[in-house]
């Protein structure tokens, strides 16, 4: 029986026009280009401005322009997953809010909160309902309002993250292109240096958490850089050693995009060069869900059918993970 493959058969990126750059937050914070360029290799983030606009707007523009460069008709769409910490609301998903943005009427759809894995883990899901013909054309999204959660009066986080939508169409193929391979991993031992304190069950928004500042991301930058190097590297080795993927067999790496030191660690580990790294965090940030589809987006034109391709990211949970997919198109 011929196998059936989940397969990219379009991606679309959605920045909002605002650029806040390292010299404007120079003058919010005690902070200085130098340090953040040296220690993370941010340059700017793109910020969504205005009142009322959420994840799910960042996220329906990406898919708008997605159907429409893909030639889809939304009543196709069988399927919607969106990855995102940032969701609209609690309840319902932001994946419902999209679809009804966007015209789609024949999906269901979810959210995923797996941090910066999300994309990741969304990609898996959504690739094993077209593999298994249960769905035909599925939409999986990466998006997340980071300033929605960012405190802009801490040095440590607020030069860190940006806001970022991106767009995957996925389809099914009898060729031996798309989706090959994934590992996924999790360790909730690890949200103590990763969360966010309140707004959930455990506690509830109040007065008193607002006072404390606990809606925005809390992060233990060292303890994560530490587990963030050693896992993605790890997990990004351990898909091409299971794979007998040399590093020459590689066209690309498209690693989370946290931080540029993460980046190096996990490329010089499975031994490619910068030419086939893909790096945009000097010009978005740390988008979360966000970050894997723009660079994906970003290259797409230098792409060529059948070029291996090794996601791997690391994030909030902890969650971590990696797929190998031959490029479809
Ligand atoms: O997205 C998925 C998960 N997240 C990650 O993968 C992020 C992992 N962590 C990191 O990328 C890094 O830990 C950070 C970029 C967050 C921080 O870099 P670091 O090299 O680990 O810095 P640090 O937290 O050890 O801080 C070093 C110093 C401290 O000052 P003292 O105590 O040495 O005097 C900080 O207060 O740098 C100071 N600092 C800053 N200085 C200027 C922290 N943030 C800033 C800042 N500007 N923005």
């Amino acid at each position: 029986m011929t196998r059936i493959r989940a397969a990219i058969t379009g991606i679309q990126g959605w920045v909002p026009p605002y650029i806040l750059t390292n010299k404007e937050l120079e003058a919010m914070v005690d902070t200085s280009d130098e340090w953040i360029m040296s220690r993370t290799g941010i340059k700017e983030r793109h910020i969504l401005k205005g009142e009322g606009l959420g994840t799910s707007d960042m996220a329906a523009e990406a898919v708008k322009a997605l159907l429409e460069k893909t030639g889809t008709n939304p009543d196709e769409i069988g399927m919607v997953i969106c990855a995102t910490v940032t969701p609209d609301m609690i309840f319902p998903a932001t994946a419902n809010i999209v679809c009804d943005k966007t015209g789609i009427k024949n999906a269901f759809g979810f959210d995923m909160n797996a941090a910066c894995s999300g994309l990741l883990y969304a990609l898996v899901t959504a690739s094993k309902y077209v593999e298994t013909g249960t769905v035909k054309k599925a939409i999986v999204i990466g998006a997340d309002k980071m300033s929605s959660i960012t405190d802009y009066t801490s040095r440590e986080t607020c030069v860190l993250f940006g806001d970022a939508a991106g767009a995957i169409l996925l389809e099914p193929t009898t060729e031996e292109v798309g989706i090959m391979d994934s590992i996924m991993h999790s360790d909730g031992s690890g949200r103590f240096y990763l969360h966010m304190k309140a707004g959930g069950s455990v506690k509830p928004p109040s007065y008193e958490t607002i006072d404390a500042k606990e809606h925005f991301v809390y992060q233990e930058g060292q303890p994560v850089f530490k587990f963030a190097v050693t896992k993605m590297a790890d997990v990004a080795a351990e898909i091409m050693a299971r794979n007998n993927l040399k590093s020459e067999d590689v066209s690309y790496l498209v690693p989370h995009q946290a931080n540029l030191r993460i980046i190096d660690a996990t490329a010089r580990r499975m031994g490619v060069g910068t030419e086939q790294v893909m790096i945009n965090i000097e010009r978005y940030g740390n988008t979360t869900g966000g970050t894997i589809p723009l660079c994906l987006w970003e290259w797409e034109n230098k792409l060529k059918k059948g070029d291996n391709i090794i996601l791997a990211a690391f994030g909030g949970g902890f969650t971590w993970g990696s797929i190998w997919l031959k490029w479809a198109y």
